[in-house]
């Protein structure tokens, strides 16, 4: 077969392209450690109650005593709960999201926090919150008449003072084990 010396050029230029960029989408998903919002893990979403990591008492922020910080919310017509919670500014936080009902969406602006909530499916998204404040946490895909009034709030406090509140529940949580202080 005959092929043109410059569409043989062409053909190089073009593959090589394709090429260098998949590569810089693979080398920088690993430098940073990117991924799908979705890590594909399924879910009942009908029997979140009876699972252990969504029941009502689980939700909310977890500090592992390493220090990592996980959120696990539920996303429901029409909210998210809990409602109302509290975590550091500047640090890597891991929020794990379920959907109670129907597909919601969860935005949250001046954070990389975009992602689609399906029933069935955990989504997982790492985030971090560059300063403190009351940032808005808002469903962007259409799930029904109260779609609009679909928000909750996430208070990001300073670092520097999330560590002083954690500290005062460790010696709370001391107090507490030895009973008579
Ligand atoms: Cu939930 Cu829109």
């Amino acid at each position: 077969m005959h092929i043109d010396p410059l569409e043989k050029k062409w053909i190089v230029v073009s593959l090589g392209m394709t090429g260098l960029f998949i590569g810089v989408i693979l080398i920088t998903s690993f430098i940073h450690g990117i991924n799908a919002p979705s890590n594909v893990e399924t879910i009942d979403s009908a029997r979140l109650h009876l699972n252990k990591e969504f029941a009502e008492d689980n939700l909310g922020v977890e500090q592992q005593p390493d220090g990592t910080i996980t959120v696990r919310m539920v996303a429901a017509r029409y909210g998210f709960f809990p409602r109302d919670i509290k975590v550091p500014a500047d640090t890597k936080i891991k929020f794990r999201w379920v959907s109670f009902d129907v597909l919601h969406g969860v935005h949250i602006p001046m954070t990389n926090m975009s992602t689609m909530i399906l029933p069935g499916f955990v989504a997982q998204v790492t985030t971090a919150f560059p300063k403190p404040g009351r940032y808005p946490v808002l469903c962007n895909e259409y799930c029904g008449r109260g779609h609009d009034h679909m928000w909750s709030n996430i208070t990001v406090i300073a670092k520097q003072h999330w560590q002083k509140t954690q500290q005062d529940l460790a010696v709370d949580k001391s107090k507490g084990d030895d009973g008579d202080e």
